[in-house]
């Protein structure tokens, strides 16, 4: 009986873009479901963009847009950088929508019902010239222990310290400067502290649910039987808020963590409904279905305590599984802005880098724990060249010419194997046979491992494809392990030994002596059957180029058990096609150099508020005083900008035309790109200087400059006329 399974992958917020560190997730995600799909198992994998919370709000108004505007321009975005990885969702839905919002306040009237909701009442920083409470991360000060300046409301970046940002000294709001004011509001919790909820927990936590390292975690949260650790959860937010209403309590808004699970069952709720799926067969209480969550270590907390207490009390099923990872860092270090290690999804893929190298190096690292990974760019340029083209594309291309070229394109036919290998229960036995880390079947897992005598493989031809048949059980129970990293070690073992092989058979030789025929066709065809079985291993990692050699190789797309059986003789393939070129460092280089901010200090609009001091004087020191003819220098013209558009590369540049009744429009490459939507700014007027030196940039000549105005609190303002001027009116 095939498995029914449900699959999902955190879902990324809208207020940002798809970077290498996220990919982490989903491409280990993807590979799983692809495997599963593989074996013939029923597996969805869903996922959603998280559109709710402030920061969505602040950015959608920053740019003079609708939040749904703006969530919806992201969602395309996202979806684009998963395509280009061919991470292949069944859906991907968005956390706004009907759907998620009947759910959350179904769950959250389900919880109320069961008396684990209860208001009270909160004092809270509200922000007197915005008019809104602030969240934590939009207040800062000095730290109350190291007296850093400039810290968030929840920890300090300099001590480590976390705190409430009540504690904060000197606070000021990161949104508009201001003095933030203490205020109360009534605030509405889940009762996470109630016993049901510990009893409920403790016992979700043994139950073989999570990682080892997760379960840790978790008694650590939990404490003794006798300790009550957890406190209650604050699920509601004040208006104004983009999100969704609580029932009954208008004005109150759910938390953005509250619907964003919930986007879990809205996304798959949308994909049964258009595609005839039961949803109840896979969230009801007791469903038979198996539920797992991929999410990142930074999130455990949500998904092991609020996410399965909230479910258990509702109604609904909890999780089966949590799968969680660690984090990404690049050459060793954290991603940085700076060092141009914080590469985004959309960078790699402009560069012309090919997504598969990314998914085998990933692939390569991960192993089912919550340890943090290194993408290291050497490393990963070594890996890639030497593993993929070096062993795997390796075996075709030295042999599949001669099939085309001597034999018309056909195969003989294999020898049966020696050993009965296994038959096909045998595979979903072992996949189900589930334990923390990849060492099941050690029998078999110990016996690809072993270093030893491989002559007699290559000698013997039976013997070698059962070697390769007889990994297939092996390698299903690692990577439903989720330990990646052992699978590719064996996979890349077989493909050393098929080397082996065609290196002591050396077909180019037989060719060109023209001697025994019969032997250069058996390598060949033997070679030929080999790639096909490390394809199918490889496929769950390497979609795209598993699709080229099923068309080189003329078969129907390949599926897990294809690799009990060998191509039938006179069967015939396709000529070889080239599949794959190396990596070149120079595409490496010129990502990270693309990913390194450019240095333009007065616009960089995403560090708020720089010092606490120069919000108490409002403004910064008057410039030295200079005469009227000095200022007259400077030959400020009315500037309509007739096109404005992004700067392939740049971080904080628009590249705007400007008509100043010049016969030739200007071009100036303005760092605004974080303030304004280049659709917005077509057709406005607004003051640049026309007699600046022209300056060479990466990206093209500027020749001028346009002015705003900016401070050290958040935002950065372009100049507007008042109506009836007219481009190239000079200001003074
Ligand atoms: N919106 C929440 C998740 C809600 S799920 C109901 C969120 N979004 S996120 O965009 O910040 O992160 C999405 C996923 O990517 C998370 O699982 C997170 O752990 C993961 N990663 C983000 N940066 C990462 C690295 N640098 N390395 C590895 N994974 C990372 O959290
Ligand atoms: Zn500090």
């Amino acid at each position: 009986m095939p498995r029914k399974i449900l699959v999902t992958s955190a879902l990324p917020y809208a207020n940002g873009s798809i970077h290498l560190g996220h990919l982490v997730e989903y491409i280990q995600t993807d590979i799983w479901v692809r495997f599963q799909k593989m074996l013939g198992n029923t597996c969805y994998y869903v996922c959603a963009d998280d559109t709710h919370g402030t920061p969505v709000m602040l950015r959608a108004e920053k740019e003079g847009i609708t939040p749904e505007e703006l969530i919806d321009r992201v969602w395309h975005e996202h979806k684009a950088d998963f395509d280009g990885f061919h991470v292949t969702f069944d859906h991907y839905g968005s956390t706004n929508s009907a759907e998620t919002k009947e759910f959350a306040q179904a769950i959250y009237r389900n919880l109320k019902a069961a008396d684990l909701i209860e208001v009270r009442s909160v004092e809270q920083f509200y922000d007197p010239v915005k008019n809104m409470f602030l969240p934590d991360r939009f207040i800062k000060g000095e730290c109350p222990k190291c007296h850093a300046k400039d810290q968030y409301g929840d920890n300090c970046e300099a001590c480590g310290t976390t705190y409430a940002p009540t504690e904060l000294i000197n606070p000021y709001s990161a949104v508009s400067g201001a003095q933030p004011e203490r205020r109360n509001s009534d605030h509405y919790f889940f009762k996470l502290s109630d016993l049901r909820c510990q009893e409920f927990l403790r016992k979700w936590t043994r139950s073989d649910t999570l990682q080892s390292e997760a379960s840790n975690k978790m008694q650590e949260w939990l404490g003794s039987e006798s300790e009550n650790k957890l406190s209650d959860w604050d699920i509601s937010r004040d208006a104004p808020y983009f999100g969704f209403e609580i029932p009954d309590a208008p004005g109150k808004y759910f938390y953005v963590w509250l619907d964003a699970p919930v986007g879990y069952m809205g996304s798959f709720k949308q994909f049964c409904n258009a595609n005839n799926i039961n949803f109840d067969d896979y969230w009801k209480q007791g469903s038979d279905a198996e539920l797992y969550h991929f999410i990142g270590k930074d999130i455990l907390y949500f998904h092991a305590l609020f996410w399965p207490a909230m479910l258990q009390h509702a109604g609904f099923r909890t999780p089966t599984k949590l799968f969680a990872h660690g984090f990404l860092t690049v050459n060793g270090e954290k991603m940085s802005k700076s060092r141009g290690t914080f590469i985004t999804a959309d960078s790699y893929l402009k560069q012309g880098l090919n997504p598969e190298y990314l998914r085998y190096y990933y692939a390569a690292k991960l192993n089912g724990t919550m340890e943090d990974l290194d993408l290291s760019l050497e490393d990963f340029v070594a890996k890639v060249n030497s593993d993929l083209i070096g062993k795997y594309v390796n075996i075709a291309s030295r042999t599949a010419g001669f099939i085309t070229k001597h034999f018309g394109g056909a195969l003989m036919e294999m020898p049966e194997s020696v050993h009965p290998i296994y038959d096909q229960s045998s595979v979903i036995a072992l996949s189900n046979e589930e334990t923390d880390r990849a060492d099941i079947n050690p029998q078999s897992v110990n016996k690809l491992d072993a270093t030893r005598d491989e002559d007699h493989l290559i000698n013997n031809p039976q013997k070698l494809l059962h070697e390769f048949q007889s990994a297939s059980p092996a390698l299903a129970g690692i990577y439903e392990n989720r330990d990646f990293a052992k699978a590719l070690r064996l996979i890349m073992r077989l493909a050393d030994i098929a080397n082996k092989f065609v290196n002591e058979e050396k077909p180019w030789e037989l060719s060109k002596l023209g001697i025994q025929p019969e032997k250069l066709h058996f390598a060949c065809s033997l070679s030929i059957n080999l790639v096909r079985i490390l394809t199918i291993y490889l496929k769950p990692v390497l979609p795209k180029l598993a699709v080229q050699v099923e068309s080189f190789l003329n078969v129907t797309p390949l599926q897990w058990s294809d690799a009990l059986h060998t191509l039938p003789g006179g069967h015939t393939i396709n000529p070889y096609q080239h599949l794959m070129t190396r990596v070149d460092q120079k595409q490496i280089d010129a990502m990270i150099e693309a990913n390194k901010q450019t240095l333009e200090p007065a616009t960089d609009t995403h560090s708020p508020a720089r010092h606490a001091e120069a919000q108490q004087h409002a403004i910064a020191p008057i410039a030295e005083t200079i005469s009227i003819d000095e200022f007259s220098k400077v030959d400020l013209r009315v500037a309509k900008i007739v096109n404005a558009e992004h700067v392939e590369g740049a971080e904080k540049l628009l590249k705007l035309t400007l008509d100043i009744g010049e016969a030739q429009p200007r071009t100036v490459f303005a760092g605004i790109k974080s303030a304004y939507d280049p659709e917005k700014l077509k057709g406005r007027m607004t003051v640049m200087v026309a007699n600046l030196a022209p300056r060479k940039m990466k990206f093209g000549l500027s020749e001028g400059m346009v002015l705003a105005a900016s401070g050290d609190a958040p935002g950065l303002f372009i100049l507007s006329l008042d109506d009836g001027a007219q481009p190239g009116m000079r200001i003074k």
